[in-house]
């Protein structure tokens, strides 16, 4: 059962915050998180195993140390903070790329990406996404009301786009999203370790695939299968790392924003009527909704040196974490936080991270929100909850924040 209810509450912690928790409300931070929202730059918290490690909940500090290189994001170090113990794989088994890489070898992978990520690629892709988008409205509106808002729509609408764009097929999305689920939100460290290699072992057999084929695809995995392994810029380890973090990110994230951002919405009906009245407003209801919802709330990093910021000393070994959620609260930038607003100017948000880790998807992941949301709410006028509000389950706060399910009807 859930409680929605706000997120304010009382003053200076006398004892460090236990760091995550459970939201007690999915659209505002985990009341917990209250004794943190004092104007403070950095606390320190407690993770699950009693380690203390630096929260940043200051918007002009997180920026700051987002972009700083002695702030390290290297997972293959083995004392990385990490959230929850299942996340405490074998990490000298772990190939990690991007979000696990510090520069250089980082910014090597990331400049062979953009391409495929850029603002105009996301544009060119509006048609094949507004297709998928159309088909599976389609199919709910046949089957008719009620529906299961996750399975029926939010899921299947990131996992088509990026199945497409990587070259995976989609006929395999039930094997890789259950193992994706297994792998963040597992009970166990076996759990994720098995799903890991399980994954890993199923994208090892689509580059062999791939490298037979004479007339290859248009997927990124077609391309760095023919060209940047063939030419040796990466090795095959590389590729699978590469094609795991983007077949995960590039699904679960922005299918947890569709669920939770239509439950934001069907909250707030005001913002809705606007936001139906007005279809313009779409482009800064996502911007919105992804600050006022920080999906992704408990960035990691480690120091690797001594870091001066605000008065206070970063040593070197330190875990640093980064609270989306209270930093895009920041009283200092964004006028009453805790309000949904379409008319703030809420790009500036840490949604999306900051600094040379800042989302590789995030141009994709605006486009998939605008047309998912704006057509959801085109195509199902009457779209209302099938469940009392505080029935419906959401996600625990030590994995990427999101609704278990929707039911919904019209
Ligand atoms: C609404 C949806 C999304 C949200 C909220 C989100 C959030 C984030 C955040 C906060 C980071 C930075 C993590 C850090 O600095 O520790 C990140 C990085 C990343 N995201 Fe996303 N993401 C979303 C969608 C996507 C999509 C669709 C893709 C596509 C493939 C993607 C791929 C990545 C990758 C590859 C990185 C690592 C980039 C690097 O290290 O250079 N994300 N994302």
């Amino acid at each position: 059962m859930t409680e929605l209810t706000d997120s304010t509450g009382p003053a200076t912690p006398a004892e460090p915050v236990a760091f995550p928790q459970d939201r007690t409300c999915p659209f505002h931070p985990p009341s917990g998180y209250a004794p943190l929202r004092d104007g403070r730059a950095l606390s320190r918290v407690t993770l699950f195993d009693g380690r203390e490690v630096w929260l940043v909940t200051a918007h002009a500090a997180a920026r700051a140390l987002l972009a700083d290189p002695r702030l390290s994001s290297d997972r293959r170090r083995t004392d990385f903070p990490v959230a929850a113990p299942r996340f405490r794989v074998q990490r000298e088994e772990r190939r990690v790329a991007l979000l696990g890489l510090d520069d250089p070898e980082h910014r090597r992978q990331r400049r062979m990406m953009i391409p495929s990520f850029t603002v105009k690629r996301a544009t060119d892709m509006r048609p094949r996404i507004q297709r998928t988008v159309d088909g599976l409205l389609d199919a709910m509106i046949e089957q008719g009301p009620p529906a299961e808002l996750v399975s029926a729509f939010a899921l299947p609408v990131p996992s088509m786009v990026i199945c497409g764009l990587l070259g995976v097929p989609y006929a395999d999305h039930e094997f890789f999203e259950a193992q994706s689920r297994a792998l963040l939100r597992g009970p166990t460290a076996d759990d994720t370790l098995d799903a890991r290699r399980r994954l890993e072992a199923y994208l090892e057999g689509l580059i062999d695939d791939k490298a037979k084929q004479t007339e290859p695809g248009d997927g990124i995995l077609d391309d760095l299968v023919h060209h940047r392994l063939r030419d040796g810029t990466l090795e095959r380890t590389d590729v699978v790392s590469l094609a795991l973090i983007l077949l995960i990110a590039g699904h679960e994230t922005t299918a947890n924003m569709i669920s939770l951002g239509t439950f934001t919405l069907l909250h707030h009906p005001d913002r809705l009527a606007e936001l139906r009245a007005d279809p313009a407003l779409l482009p800064a209801a996502v911007e919105e909704l992804l600050r006022m919802l920080s999906i992704a709330d408990g960035l990691q990093r480690i120091a690797s040196e001594d870091i001066e910021i605000d008065g206070t000393t970063i040593r070197a070994g330190d875990g640093v974490l980064f609270s989306t959620s209270v930093i895009n609260r920041d009283t200092s930038v964004f006028d009453d936080p805790d309000t949904l607003d379409f008319h703030r100017s809420a790009r500036h948000h840490v949604a999306f991270g900051f600094g040379i880790h800042q989302c590789l998807g995030q141009n994709l992941a605006r486009t998939e929100l605008e047309i998912a949301l704006g057509s959801l709410l085109t195509r199902l006028p009457g779209l209302r909850l099938a469940a009392p509000a505080h029935e419906i389950p959401f996600k625990p706060g030590d994995t990427v924040q999101g609704m278990l399910e929707l039911p919904v009807t019209w």
